[in-house]
């Protein structure tokens, strides 16, 4: 295993080396802006100041969502997609742009609009992507991995590399993804595909229910640990490893019917094709992760890794945020932030600033109120 003084000291020489790389980042993007001419409309990036998160809409029933004005589509050369079959699904169906980039507050409308995503939710964890994966001066983020589509590069350790980024918010033991250490953690996996299958034929008559996910999400723990020496599960990861294995039954699941078990058709057109199934109604109300604790519950987990670069040798790590103690994950995703943009200025840091109280607006409302606004970067 790296040790950590390497790492600490490996990581202040790639942080030096940049800060001297890039004195001024707004300098350098209005170099890069006449430069890198390659926006999405043709016309120069340029940065963006990022308006306020979606309100909730007004009509927050089911309704067709499958409709005449957004036709799946096939992906062209050049589209962007990734680990989230949810975005994946917006994308092909043009609620957000097909290419698969789009600003955080366009997404936070399409999963309102195409999935009946709780608003304050929608926000967290579209904002949480935005602030590690996003870029915060041209306002846009990609579904899946680096694009040239989302500007230019902010100044490292910052990447913008989209949600495929892993360690970020996309981890280990997904349902439909392998991880990240055996090369691909954001295409479509047949093999996991069968499981899925396999688990919904044994634990829920050929649907995926609570009883399914409940057992699937603690297989595919088990199956991390056995086979994945660098697993790790803590943190953002623990919450939303638990939180995507409910969205399949609250998101998926046509909004006409009231048995919330997902048939494995249905499945299949998310997972693999990207495409709503025929006729698909959205919930018939705002969703979020309920039946988390019921999936929890059913086999208690607590958060850690595999240390030492072994196989079963998974170990608790009591540092980690549990869902008992959210400010620690709130602390988590500060001190990562942090990390990623050390000594921002000019509009990257009024930005930061903005982004992080979207954060928080959402954290406070959908995870927890008890937790105390932080100001890394002070505030406007
Ligand atoms: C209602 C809308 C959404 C639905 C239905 C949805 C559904 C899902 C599901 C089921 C997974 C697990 C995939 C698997 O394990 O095979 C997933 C993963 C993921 N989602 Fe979403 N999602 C939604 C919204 C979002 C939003 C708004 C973001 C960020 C902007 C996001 C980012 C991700 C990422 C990064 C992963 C990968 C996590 C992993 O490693 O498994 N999702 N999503």
């Amino acid at each position: 295993m790296i040790s950590r003084p390497f790492v600490l000291l490996t990581t202040l020489l790639f942080l030096l080396s940049n800060s001297l790389a890039f004195p001024n980042y707004a300098d350098v993007l209005k170099r890069q802006e006449v430069e890198e001419a390659g926006s999405r409309t043709g016309r120069p990036f340029r940065p963006v100041d990022p308006p306020s998160p979606p309100r909730p809409p007004r009509f927050t029933g089911a309704k067709l969502v499958h409709d005449r004005a957004h036709p799946w589509k096939p992906l062209r050369d050049g589209d962007v997609r990734g680990p989230c079959p949810g975005m994946n699904t917006l994308a092909s169906h043009g609620y957000i742009s097909r290419d698969g980039v789009a600003s955080p507050s366009e997404m936070v409308t399409a999963v309102q609009e195409g999935f009946n995503m709780e608003n304050k939710f929608a926000i967290f964890v579209t904002y949480l992507n935005h602030l590690m994966n996003g870029n915060l001066v041209t306002d846009l983020l990609s579904i899946g991995g680096k694009t040239s589509k989302t500007g230019p590069d902010p100044p490292a350790p910052a990447h913008a590399g989209g949600l495929s980024v892993h360690g970020t918010f996309e981890g280990d033991a997904g349902m439909t993804r392998g991880d990240a250490f055996f090369g691909d953690n954001h295409s479509f996996n047949q093999t996991l595909f069968d499981k899925f299958v396999d688990f919904s034929n044994r634990f829920g008559d050929g649907f995926y229910n609570l009883t399914v996910a409940g057992e699937l999400r603690f297989q595919r723990l088990q199956d991390s640990i056995a086979t994945n020496p660098e697993f790790s599960f803590r943190n953002v990861r623990y919450f939303t490893a638990y939180g995507e294995s409910v969205f399949l039954i609250n998101f998926f699941v046509d909004g006409r019917k009231t048995d919330k078990k997902l048939d494995m058709d249905s499945a299949r057109s998310f997972f693999k094709d990207m495409k709503f199934p025929p006729n698909f109604f959205r919930s018939p109300m705002p969703m979020s992760t309920e039946g988390l604790d019921d999936i929890f519950l059913m086999h208690p987990f607590l958060p850690g890794g595999n240390v030492d670069g072994k196989v079963n040798n998974f170990v608790v790590d009591p540092a980690s945020a549990t869902f008992e103690t959210d400010c620690v994950l709130y602390e988590d995703i500060l001190n990562t932030v942090k990390g990623l943009y050390p000594n921002p200025t000019g509009v990257l840091k009024r930005n930061l600033i903005k982004n992080l109280r979207f954060f928080y607006d959402g954290f406070s409302a959908a995870v927890s109120n008890e937790c105390a606004e932080q100001f890394p970067y002070g505030q406007q």
